[in-house]
């Protein structure tokens, strides 16, 4: 029987580059759908950039740009990002499509006619500069447990404490600076306290891994518990994303809209190929649906999505599959060490992505644990797996068959290769529970019996005796039939390769099914290497690359939304005072920081990253500055304003010209580079102590 699935990958934000904690994902679900593809099912793999929400909104007039086009530049970027490390998405759409508000309306009405909508009158902060309501994230002041300074409106970065941004002392908006009020406005909710029964049902029904089932009954609570509040689904004017139906002024929050993103990319592409959308969506739907998410997001898959899905009329997902958290060398991933990498640093770097495909598959074990990306033993294992067993097994024997036999094998066979053959089962049952890990343990195994093979034949020897040609055919037959074997199980992790191979075997794409059939009496093309080696000399260059010094100290913190109600992973990516090393304030003072205004910028050429700027620090001569700050500013937007930069950075010579100081900027993975601006009064050259 063909299956017919349906897989998604969580939609990354809009607003921020897709990094290597991203691609623990996207890499992971890649490798499942490439695995299923190859099993003969008919599997739709469809994605799309999350573009709504007041970040996304604020950012894009911060660059002095519309929301549209923020969108459409970080959607071609994003797209090229995965289709480099062969993230293989049947569609790649966008949130802010035309498919994507019809559904959520009509979702919406489903709910509202199905008694599962309300409002209710709600007081929340305003910022009186800005004119608009502000999210926990964008309100501060003073914590207040701990008082510590400058903390954000739902939890406590030095204190740990949670509260509401009502708790806190002496708020203020940071998107302003204004002191925020209170103000009531009508928002609207989703019944999701009416949705408990159904909802503990679900989690229980083999929907989830065992671990997020415990939580999100946890959640749900007992029958007669009471435990779920309502879903504040609406947000005021102004806000980029969907006008809520009869409801002027008021918008879809993101998260009511994302996730019918999956459909919206979905309705896409059948749109494109001719797929029947109902097929896949109504209530009763023999198809499969299965996301892949992070754990921190489990909550909005676990519980809403589901509750919206059942009470809009629509099919529930057949399974969720949550993972863990990336870590680099054991920590947290952080600007300061080198280690917050972006897709792109990895590509200029290391290159090849089937690196770290392999690497992270064969950390992936299907749970929600974090996974380790420790670099030294990333080069260790790609060398060791990759180049010195894999590979190896095609490059000391394919150099005979072109030499001696005219690139003609004979029919393979031997005990390795029936061993092998009788582990496809073992390795694709592991494949199919997304435990990669395991899958890849059994596939080593088997080549190394294949090396072992090859070691104890040595054709190198055989090579030299005129009376042994039909011994070293044999050898090398076999060890070829062993080398495509082991293709086909390593083919949803490394497809390029796998496709190289095919090249060279000079046979059709190759499928699960092809375990079964031998090579024959084939005729190969000549071989190339296909490999090479991982130099660790290369991953130094991309750690020091993606150091951060400077910038490392001035995190960019009012950018996330808080996605759980414990709002604990508001935290998760912001890279706190992780480093513990203090410097003394004679350091400090080293750095001589001046207020600059910006007399002319401009873009240069042939430049990727840098804008050239001519900076008035009150000297003579105004500095020329060159800052990778290309991605986030229009130079017009520019000119005429004061930032702070470093005065007594040593003049470097760059490609373009000399670059006489720095300017600073805050950035992280939700967004940047922001170049700061001091209060009104400041002046060309004053000091900043
Ligand atoms: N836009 C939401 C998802 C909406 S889905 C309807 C979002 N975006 S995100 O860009 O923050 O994250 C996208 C996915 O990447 C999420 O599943 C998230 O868990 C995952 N990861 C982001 N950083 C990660 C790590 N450092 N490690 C592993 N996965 C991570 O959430
Ligand atoms: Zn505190």
């Amino acid at each position: 029987m063909t299956r017919k699935l349906l897989v998604t990958s969580a939609l990354p934000y809009a607003n921020g580059s897709i990094h290597l904690g991203h691609l623990v994902e996207y890499i992971q679900t890649d490798i499942w759908v490439r695995f299923q593809k190859m099993q003969g099912h008919t599997v739709h793999y469809v994605c799309a950039d999350d573009t709504h929400g007041t970040p996304i909104m604020l950012r894009a007039e911060k660059e002095g740009i519309t929301p549209e086009a923020l969108i459409e530049k970080v959607h071609a970027e994003h797209s090229q990002d995965f289709a480099e490390f062969l993230v293989q998405f049947d569609n790649y759409y966008s949130t802010n499509s035309e498919e994507n508000r019809q559904l959520s309306g009509n979702i919406y009405r489903a709910l509202r006619a199905n008694g599962k909508i309300a409002t209710k009158t709600i007081e929340q902060y305003f910022d009186p500069v800005k004119n608009m309501f502000l999210p926990d994230r964008f309100i501060k002041g003073e914590c207040p447990k701990c008082h510590a300074k400058d903390q954000y409106g739902d939890n406590c970065e030095v204190c740990g404490a949670t509260y509401s941004p009502t708790d806190l002392i002496n708020p203020f908006s940071a998107v302003s600076g204004a002191t925020p009020v209170r103000k009531e406005t009508e928002h609207y909710f989703f019944k999701l306290s009416e949705c408990a029964d159904f909802l503990r049902d679900w989690t229980r029904s083999g929907t989830l891994q065992a671990e997020a089932a415990n939580k999100m009954s946890e959640w749900v609570g007992e029958a007669g518990e009471n435990k779920l509040s309502d879903w504040d689904i609406s947000r005021d004017a102004p806000y980029f994303g969907f006008e809520i139906p009869d409801a002027p002024g008021k918008y879809f929050y993101v998260w009511l809209d994302a996730p019918i993103g999956y459909m919206a990319s979905f309705k896409n592409l059948c749109s494109k190929v001719g797929l029947d959308f109902d097929e896949y969506w109504k209530q009763d739907s023999s198809t499969e649906l299965y996301h892949f998410i992070g754990k921190d997001i489990l909550y909005f898959h676990a519980l809403f999505w589901p509750a919206t899905l059942q009470y809009s009329g629509h099919r529930t997902p057949t399974q969720v599959f949550a993972h863990g958290f990336l870590t680099v060398n054991g920590e947290k991933m952080s600007k300061s060490r080198g280690t917050f990498i972006t897709a792109r640093s990895y590509l200029e770097h290391v290159k090849n992505p089937e690196y770290l495909r392999y690497y992270y598959a064969a950390k992936l074990n299907g749970s929600m644990e974090d996974i380790d990306l420790n670099l030294e033993d990333f080069v260790a294992r790609v060398n060791s797996d990759l180049v010195g067993k894999y590979i190896n097994i095609a490059s000391r024997t394919a150099g005979f068959v072109a030499k001696k036999f005219d690139n003609q094998l004979i029919t393979a066979q031997h005990a390795v290769i029936d061993d092998m053959r009788a582990a496809a089962q073992a390795i694709a049952e592991a494949y199919a529970a997304r435990d990669f890990a395991r899958a890849l343990r059994e596939i080593m195994k088997l080549t190394d019996a294949a090396n072992a093979y090859v070691a104890e034949a040595a054709p190198w020897v055989v090579a030299k005796d005129e009376t042994k040609t039909a011994e070293l055919h044999t050898i090398c037959s076999n060890a070829l039939e062993m080398f495509r074997l082991l293709t086909i199980y390593l083919k949803p992790v490394l497809p390029n390769i796998a496709a190289a191979v095919e090249a060279f075997l000079n046979v059709q794409p190759l499928q699960w099914a092809d375990v079964g059939q031998g090579l024959g009496a084939q005729t190969i093309q000549p071989y190339n290497h296909m490999v090479t080696r991982l130099e660790g000399k290369q991953i130094e260059a991309m750690v020091e690359a993606n150091k951060d010094s400077l910038q490392a100290t001035t995190p960019a913190k009012a950018e996330a939304v808080a996605k759980t109600p414990a709002k604990a992973e508001a935290k998760a990516d912001t890279p706190a005072a992780e480093e513990g090393a203090y410097i003394s304030i004679d350091d400090f003072t080293k750095v001589d920081l001046r207020i600059a205004h910006i007399v002319s910028a401009e873009h240069v050429e042939g430049a990727e990253k840098l804008l050239k700027l001519l900076l008035d620090i009150g000297e003579e001569k105004p500095r020329q500055v060159f800052a990778g700050i290309k991605s986030a500013y229009d130079p017009a937007t520019l000119v005429g304003r004061l930032t702070v930069m470093v005065a007594n950075l040593a003049p470097r010579k760059m490609k373009f010209g000399m670059s006489e100081g720095m300017v600073l900027a805050a950035s992280d993975e939700r967004g940047g580079p922001y170049i700061l601006s001091p209060d009104s009064g400041a002046q060309a050259g004053m000091r900043v102590k």
